[in-house]
């Protein structure tokens, strides 16, 4: 057992565990964070993507003592000041959202991606969510949805100039 120090949602936190437990487990089953979602277990549908230090991962490969000292976002913690983020906004507006079991991953790729590169083409969208598996939508509104939150993110800054 040891003491793993991280940021979770902008929050330091400490947490006794094993070295080798798996960052989704620790996330679902100690911190209640049930917006990570569990599918295939093995590193192949995106459900449990969270960003680390900027990256999204899938959190299923990721085990705690690769986690000390980093920065780690959820679905929980995407909201902006309480509200939803540009791109949450814009998958309810595209209908993006089918069952939502991929939901959380895909925005989370989405963020990542967009906080990297907030002009992305479609390409270069669908390469970011190349790992995250959906069955319901085939796609096309999420990257309508992703193409929005372009649009929400620009709105957003210009209105903050
Ligand atoms: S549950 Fe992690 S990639 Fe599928
Ligand atoms: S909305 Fe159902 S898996 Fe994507």
């Amino acid at each position: 057992m040891a003491k793993i120090g991280f940021q979770l949602n902008g929050e330091e936190i400490s947490l006794d565990c094993e070295v080798d437990e798996i960052l989704l487990d620790v996330l679902r089953e100690k911190l209640g964070l049930t917006g990570v979602k569990e599918g295939c277990g093995q590193g192949e549908c995106g459900a449990c993507t969270v960003i680390m230090d900027g990256v999204a991962v899938n959190s299923c490969l990721v085990l705690m003592n690769q986690v000390a000292g980093c920065e780690v976002t959820t679905i929980e913690g995407v909201k902006q000041n309480g509200k939803e983020s540009a791109v949450q906004k814009a998958f309810v507006e595209e209908g993006a959202v089918q069952c939502g079991y991929c939901t959380p991953g895909m925005v989370l790729s989405a963020e990542a991606l967009l906080d990297k590169n907030p002009n992305p083409d479609e390409k270069e969208i669908r390469t970011a969510i190349a790992g995250n598996l959906c069955r319901c939508t085939g796609y096309s509104k999420i990257v309508a949805g992703i193409q929005k939150a372009v649009q929400i993110r620009q709105k957003e800054r210009n209105d903050d100039i």
